[in-house]
């Protein structure tokens, strides 16, 4: 099956040479080919280049992309889609002046999350997971990475990760999965943190490897959930087994989280709103890749990551959603990358670049996503007709996309 788009107003994030990810001063840069043309072969891109060298091709279908830009997917690289139920109820508390901390003290939060989990079926899960997977495929995203974490039991977190199989199994979309078993401490183990790490290390972990049911380990390293010495032990368990860190840390406090993330070769740290001089500095020149979070600032009104600071420091920065019941009941990458251009004052190169290239290589997907290059999945965005690709954050809350393809397919 070969599909070729003619005429493209401007295709955007061509990248020739194979990129991993960029950093600092490159990040400004987001490499465009105007009246270009698109061939897309088998479900990967076959060739690009612009109409004046368009040669002649015999193609099944023939798209005239006039006016339109395409860009290649969303790559969303922390979520944790799969959840049962929702937490309107504590959104209304705070607007009537309970904190985030105050409502988990009460039993709220995470906890409340993992109630309405164990509570509900696998099967039932899988259907109010797959809406919220087709709803950010409609929105541009193409490779999805997607937590555990809200089961705090062994057939909780197991029932999480098939689920996620499940819908890796149904779906196009590229679907990358991770263990976070410690995101809070569960109701039955109040007081005794440390009984429930070994189980997440003695029992479950040996399960989810055994059945290949995670790719990557997370947990939540902050004031009042996990310190640096139970991510220490969690990381070390996790790299046992394979499983390659990505975590939650400095949201509120920081608490040296992120030296221990490249301390274990951790993949990503995400969250980041709470940055001292010295966890920018530990983050230099490591393979680790900073990830950001703004539709949570927004929903929390918390500080936003600091990206500028980051970004001008040599670091390189990806944007994602952090889709959840709690703090992030949102999936949108259009809007994450509106709000990383008018909040924390990144140009539109720079949040196309971490909402793309970036979030590919946060999710081990670099050879496969995250730009329009040679051999890479068809996986893309065709807009509506707009005048610049800087239009797509300026007006936001506004839908620009007209159609979105998987592995050269469009989505219907
Ligand atoms: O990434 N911060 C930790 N975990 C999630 C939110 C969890 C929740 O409130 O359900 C996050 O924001
Ligand atoms: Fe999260």
């Amino acid at each position: 099956m070969r599909i070729l788009f003619k005429h493209i107003k401007e295709l955007v994030q061509v990248r020739k040479e194979a990129v991993v990810f960029v950093a600092g001063q490159q990040m400004k840069e987001l490499p465009t080919l105007k009246n270009a043309y698109l061939l897309i072969e088998d479900g990967k891109i076959a060739d690009f280049g612009s109409m004046e060298a368009c040669p002649t091709i015999a193609a099944d279908e023939v798209i005239d992309a006039t006016g339109k830009m395409i860009l290649p997917s969303w790559c969303d690289a922390h979520t944790h889609i799969v959840y049962a139920g929702n937490r309107e109820a504590e959104f209304v508390d705070r607007i009537n002046g309970l904190s985030y901390e105050a409502i988990a003290n009460k039993g709220g939060g995470i906890l409340n999350s993992a109630k309405q989990l164990n509570e509900t079926s696998e099967e039932e899960i899988y259907l109010q997971s797959k809406i919220r997977l087709e709803e950010i495929i409609e929105l541009g995203t193409g490779a999805v990475e997607i937590k555990s974490g809200y089961g705090l039991t062994i057939e909780g977190e197991l029932k999480m990760l098939r689920v996620i199989q499940k819908l890796k199994d149904n779906y196009p979309i590229e679907i990358k999965a991770t263990f976070l078993g410690a995101h809070a401490i569960p109701a039955a183990f109040k007081g005794n943190k440390d009984g429930y790490l070994q189980i997440l290390i003695d029992e479950l972990l040996p399960k989810i490897a055994a059945e290949k049911l995670a790719t990557f380990i997370d947990i939540f390293c902050e004031t009042g959930y996990f310190t640096v010495e139970d991510t220490e032990l969690i990381l070390a368990a996790g790299k046992k087994y394979g499983l390659v860190p990505k975590i939650h840390v400095n949201q509120f406090t920081a608490i040296g989280g992120v030296q221990v993330g490249v301390k274990y070769n951790a993949l990503s740290v995400d969250h980041l709103e709470v940055m001292r001089p010295e966890d920018i500095e530990a983050l230099k020149g490591t393979p680790t890749m900073p990830i950001a979070l703004p539709s949570c600032s927004y929903f929390l009104s918390i500080p936003y990551t600091p990206a500028r600071t980051m970004i001008d420091a040599g670091l390189p920065l990806a944007l994602a959603t952090d889709y959840n019941p709690g703090s992030t009941p949102s999936g949108n990458m259009n809007f994450v990358v509106a709000t990383a251009c008018i909040k924390m004052n990144m140009t539109p190169e720079e949040a196309i670049n971490a909402a793309t290239i970036n979030g590919a290589y946060a999710m081990g997907l670099s050879n496969e996503v995250g730009s329009i290059s040679i051999g890479k999945q068809a996986n893309l965005i065709l807009t509506k007709n707009i005048p610049s690709y800087a239009f797509i954050p300026y007006s936001f809350g506004n839908p620009a996309i007209e159609k979105v393809y998987l592995k050269g397919v469009e989505i219907k």
